[in-house]
């Protein structure tokens, strides 16, 4: 007895086959003597009838105990379902099958939830569903992400391919290499008190490739990050990532774009159009605020600085005076804003360094504000006709440094759309998608607190080449050569042509960065020594993998699209683990933990 057809597949042609499926008992109902029983496999549902008239008893018997979820096999004929039975919801939904005999291969206990339930998701909570994570990836829902998954990645692989590029494995022993995010460390038992580090990105290796001359790299990696999770970030997830050598930004551009393109066609049948719209860091920050901007809605920022210059309102002028800029958003609609929705508002003002939140609220006909009693008409005609102000519309302000001012509107920008959102006034096709290069990044960030300059990349990211004079001079205008490829406002993946001339690596680790000379050799010593040895010019990028299948699966929640992933406290509740190890195996890696670990 072999299963021959799955429950995906049968049809009015195969009536009167005998046929043998196996599946797990999605559903059964008795009825009238009858018992009917839909019978589930990866693919799909068929269902099978039991009738007393055309069984052993005690087969019946069984039948009628079934559990939900017990697996089995069944034999049988297919036939047509009577007229008003059919199903148009399921492919097989005008055929059944009439059993005529039942081996049940293994027995499943009362389910924790529902697996046929499609509102599983919304009404049991998540980490009941990462407990019984087996069973979650049962539903319809989940096994659909785990197939598109695969589907990119075999896309993801042809393409790259095609495309003449070595998929290479890095290792995921690597070497601690503080910068960037924190680590996770694997205490080393040969050399008590030395670690390996798990890899943040192939970084390093991949830029070693190119001196090895590979040229062209790949690979699907697994990276580790520990730092705060969030929807969207995971302490281990999956990169694409790739390299190039002799190439400049617009090779990767042009690569990208095919691979996403070939990708959205895979996984949703959709042809996006290609190239998409650059825009400059300076631009994204400037008019949305943010340098991943969504695209899809308006609400850009619009600059009051020339406006409210000699203002009467100090809180403007002052701002104005000391160099910073003003500049505001119009959240049409938003009038009716609460109080706790304005705190809210407010206290992302404050958290960015803003002393308060201006705002106008536009009611019945009238603009209600503490401070419209400082404006001239004059002003407020500028805001009438620069925001488009009508009845209903809620204006707000931000009058500090332009950087901060950008990202405080950035920020409230986006918290008033997902208000909008949530009442509905605010919705998206959920087969539209924005794509952008966000490019011309400066190359270096200043840490006021540190009192050092740091990349906004990373170190090995090269300077936009008539830039590089300005190293020394002014650190603050050099242009790296980064981009950022956004999507609907998510940060999809980024990358940069490298610095490959050691000795302006060195200039960058020691002079520009500020790393000591030795920390400089311990940390990076193999990258500069390499790079002596002919290392070609090259670049590349890596996409959020996780990310990019979210995005296709129409989900916001990268944890739908991880088969086994963790909680944001970085625990993994089916596995349970992190977990405590052993006196024995902390003694032979030379470890003492001082603090103990919670009891479970
Ligand atoms: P970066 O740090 O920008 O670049 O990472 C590239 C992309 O990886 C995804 N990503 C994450 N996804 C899930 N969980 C996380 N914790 C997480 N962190 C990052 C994002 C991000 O855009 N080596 C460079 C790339 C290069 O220069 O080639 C790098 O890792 O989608
Ligand atoms: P004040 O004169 O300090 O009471 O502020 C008057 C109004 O301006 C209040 O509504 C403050 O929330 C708001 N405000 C203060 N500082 C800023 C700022 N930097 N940007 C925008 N609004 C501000």
């Amino acid at each position: 007895m072999k299963r021959t057809h799955h429950c995906n597949e049968l049809r009015p042609a195969h009536a009167g086959a005998n046929v043998i499926l196996d599946g797990w008992v999605h559903s059964r109902r008795d009825l009238g003597g009858l018992i009917f029983i839909d019978l589930r496999d990866r693919e799909g549902r068929t269902q099978t009838v039991f009738d007393p008239s055309e069984l052993p008893p005690a087969l019946f018997d069984q039948a009628s105990h079934l559990r939900s979820e017990s697996v089995v096999r069944v034999s049988g004929t297919v036939r047509i379902r009577p007229e008003g039975t059919r199903n148009d919801k399921i492919a097989t939904g005008e055929v059944e099958v009439l059993v005529r005999s039942l081996e049940v291969l293994n027995t499943a206990e009362v389910l924790p939830f529902s697996i046929d339930d499609p509102e599983v998701a919304n009404k049991v909570n998540e980490e009941l569903r990462l407990q019984y994570r087996y069973l979650d990836l049962r539903r319809p829902e989940m096994a659909r992400n785990l197939r598109t998954r695969s589907k990119v990645a075999i896309a993801t692989r042809r393409y790259l391919d095609e495309q003449g590029f070595l998929e290479v494995e890095t290792p995921t022993l690597f070497k601690s290499t503080p910068e960037g995010a924190r680590e996770f460390l694997v205490p080393n038992r040969r050399d008590p008190g030395t670690f390996y580090a798990l890899p943040q990105s192939p970084q390093q290796f991949k830029q070693i490739l190119m001196v090895s001359g590979v040229e062209r790299y790949f690979q699907l990696a697994r990276c580790y990050r520990d730092e705060d999770l969030r929807a969207d970030r995971q302490p281990e997830f999956t990169q694409v990532d790739i390299e190039m050598s002799f190439i400049e930004r617009e090779d990767i551009y042009a690569l990208v774009e095919g691979l996403l393109k070939r990708v959205w066609k895979a996984a949703m049948d959709l042809d996006i159009p290609a190239p998409f719209k650059r825009i400059s860091f300076h631009e994204a920050i400037n008019r949305w605020g943010i340098d991943k901007p969504d695209t899809r809605f308006g609400m850009e920022l619009v600059d009051f600085t020339e406006t409210f210059r000699a203002s009467a309102f100090k809180v403007f002028a002052g701002a104005v005076a000391s160099g910073g800029v003003v500049k505001a958003i119009n959240a049409k609609g938003m009038a009716g804003a609460t109080q706790g929705q304005i705190e809210t508002m407010t206290d992302h003002a404050k958290s960015l360094g803003a002393k308060g939140l201006a705002y106008i609220k536009v009611e019945g006909g009238e603009w209600k504000s503490p401070i419209v009693k400082f404006f001239t008409q004059a002003e407020k005609d500028a805001l009438v006709s620069g925001l488009a102000i009508e009845e209903g519309d809620l204006v707000l302000f931000a009058a500090d440094p332009w950087l901060n001012a950008c990202e405080i509107l950035g920020k409230i920008r986006l918290y008033c759309a997902d208000v909008l959102r949530s009442q509905g006034r605010l919705s998206f096709d959920p087969r539209r998608f924005d794509f952008l290069w966000v490019v011309d990044f400066p190359l270096l960030s200043f840490d006021k607190e540190m009192n050092r300059w740091y990349s906004s990349h990373h170190p090995f990211t090269a300077p936009v080449a008539e830039d590089i004079p300005l190293l020394k001079q002014d650190p603050r205008q050099v242009r790296g050569q980064h981009y950022d490829i956004v999507v609907n406002g998510v940060e999809l993946g980024g990358g940069s042509i490298r610095i490959h001339q050691p000795d302006v690596q060195r200039t960058i680790f020691e002079d520009i960065l500020q790393i000591p000379p030795d920390e400089t050799r311990l940390r990076f010593g193999y990258m500069l020594e390499a790079f002596k040895y002919g290392a070609p010019p090259h670049g590349g990028i890596a996409l959020g993998f996780d990310r990019l299948c979210a995005m296709l699966c129409g989900t916001s929640s990268i944890r739908d699209v991880i088969a086994f992933p963790k909680t944001a406290k970085g625990t993994c509740l089916m596995t349970d683990s992190p977990s405590p190890a052993s006196a024995r195996q902390l003694r032979d890696l030379h470890l003492e933990v001082k603090t103990a670990p919670p009891k479970a």
